[in-house]
Formats: structure tokens, sequence, C-alpha cells
């Protein structure tokens, strides 16, 4: 690459981070992240596929981002349906003719001792947090390949590293995604296909709600979270444009973690003011 007046244009964020002409998949995209990560991928450009549960309000973050002058569809499926990869990545490709981003956004979480864990629902968490991804991914990347390339976003979390009790199955399923990120990234680099993964630490969303509400659980958080405060859905879409978008090109198999300074290490104990 020349070192010249085009190429240093090329490097404006609206043109390095633009992602017109490109159709993406969210999954989760009605839950308190994937409508913010949907958004971030349509603010660059991208026409967005928002897909989750049947009954949850697709709709009105679809509106929204219309009103945002972004197009996007919604495409209910249950991640938990054997056919619901087809279904996602067949209507990606009847609404909008192309996939070239999917972000792995829906996750589920059931917090209880191991001792008292039940193998359905091992099966329920695992099967959404990481089989779902797996084979959504395995459907996308097959179109992504033929397409010339692509990139994969998996919503992974802090606990895919950071162990915490009555977390036994979502940790270790996260930790599976992450890992997956890594075999991804090996073994589509030829085809094109990127694929990367987000770690949120503790942020302000439904999924969340009930540590937030637990007066010791937010007390110790804010005590170990630098930042002293919850993340924002919106503080994640900028590291998603930038992992999907060619102001990614050489970034694959990683997990980014977003996090307010939690992962850094470890504080004194600040008693409450
Ligand atoms: N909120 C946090 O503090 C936090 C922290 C770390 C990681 N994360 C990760 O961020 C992602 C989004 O979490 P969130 O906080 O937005 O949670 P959320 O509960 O608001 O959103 C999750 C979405 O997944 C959907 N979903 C669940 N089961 C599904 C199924 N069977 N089929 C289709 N969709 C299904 C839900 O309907 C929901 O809209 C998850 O991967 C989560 O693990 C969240």
């Amino acid at each position: 690459m020349t070192f010249d007046a085009n190429a240093i244009r090329a490097l404006a964020p609206g043109t390095l981070c633009s992602l017109d002409g490109r159709v993406a998949v969210v999954t989760g995209a009605a839950g308190g992240i994937g409508r913010w990560l949907a958004a971030g991928l349509g603010a660059a450009g991208a026409r967005v596929v928002l897909t989750d549960l049947e009954g949850t309000p697709l709709d009105e973050v679809r509106d929204a981002l219309a009103d945002a002058r972004i197009d996007s569809a919604s495409l209910p499926a249950d991640l938990g349906s054997a056919d619901a990869p087809e279904r996602i990545v067949g209507g990606a490709l009847e609404r909008f003719g192309r996939i070239d981003i999917l972000v792995n956004c829906a996750a589920v979480n059931r917090r209880m001792p191991i001792l008292e864990m039940d193998p359905d629902t091992w099966d329920f968490v695992t099967g959404i947090d990481l089989k779902a991804p797996y084979f959504l991914s395995q459907a996308a990347a097959r179109e992504m390949r033929g397409a010339g390339g692509g990139a994969i976003v998996n919503v992974s979390s802090i606990n895919f590293t950071y162990g915490l009790e009555h977390i036994s199955v979502y940790g270790p399923a996260k930790a599976g995604l992450s890992q997956l990120t890594r075999v991804m990234a090996l073994e589509w680099a030829d085809d094109g296909i990127r694929a990367n993964a987000i770690a949120p630490g503790y942020m302000s969303t439904p999924l969340a709600a009930p540590i937030w509400a637990h007066p010791d659980r937010s007390r110790w958080i804010l005590n170990r979270v630098p930042m002293k405060r919850p993340g924002l859905p919106a503080e994640l879409a900028g590291l998603c444009v930038l992992l999907a978008s060619d102001a990614g090109s050489f970034i694959t198999g990683q997990t980014f973690i977003a996090d307010g300074g939690f992962m850094a290490g470890g504080r004194w104990f600040t008693p409450d003011s």
C-alpha cells in the first residue's frame, strides 16, 4: 500500500468503520445489549436482521432503527430449535440477499450451586450459550465463504476467564464460546472470515438486573470496578463495529474485555462513603 493521500484519507473513521452495503444478523436483538449492537452496526451503514424469541419486542427495535434511517428486518426464532440456523440464515438471504456479519449475542443464565444443578438446566444453558452460536456460525460461514468472507462477533462474558460461584454452567459455556472463537478464526481465515468475541463486565441490562437489585452484590461490584459504575450497552457498540468492519481487518481469534477495569486486577477495599 502506497503512503499517499488516498491511503491516508481511507483511514478516516467514516471510511474505515463503514459497513455500507453489508448485511448483519444479530441474535438476542430485542435484549439489553443486542439492540444496541444492532443499532451500532446499522449506524455504521449495515442493513440488519434482528432475531430473538417470538413475543420479544423485536418490532419496537426495528421501528426505533427505522426512525434512525436504518433498514432492518425482524425475524423471530428460538435458538433452542434445531432448524434455527437454517431459518435465520435463510431469512437473511431472503430479505437482504447476503450475510456479511453475524453477532451471536443471545444467551441465558441460571445461577445455582453445582450441587443443585440438574442435567436439563445444564442442557438449556449450554444449548443457547454455546451450541446455538456454534451451529448458527456454521450456517452463516457456509454463506460467507462463497461470498468472499465476513465477520463473526460472539458475545462472551468476563466469566469466560473469571470464575464466580453459582455460575457453573454459563461461565464454562462462555469459556467454550471464546475457545470456539479461536478455532473459527483458524479454520476460516483462508475463507476471509474473521471471528472475535466481546467479553462485557457488569452491565446495566435486564439479564444483570438481579445482581444490581441485590444490595451486597452491587456494593461488591462497585467496590471492584475502578470506574465505579455499570457499563452501558451502547458502550459496546464501538467495539462491535471495530470487529465487524475493515477497521479490524487484521484482528481474529481474540476475546476483548470491556469491563470498566474490573479484570485489570484487585483494588483495596474501599468502605462506602
Ligand atoms: N448484562 C450483562 O451484565 C452481561 C455481562 C456479560 C455478558 N453479557 C452477555 O451479553 C449478551 C446479551 O445479554 P443481555 O444483558 O442483553 O441479556 P438480555 O436477557 O437482555 O438479552 C438476551 C436476549 O437473548 C434472547 N434469547 C434468550 N433465549 C433465546 C432463545 N432460545 N432463542 C432466541 N433468543 C433467545 C432473549 O430473549 C433476550 O432478548 C449475552 O450473551 C450475555 O451473556 C451480558
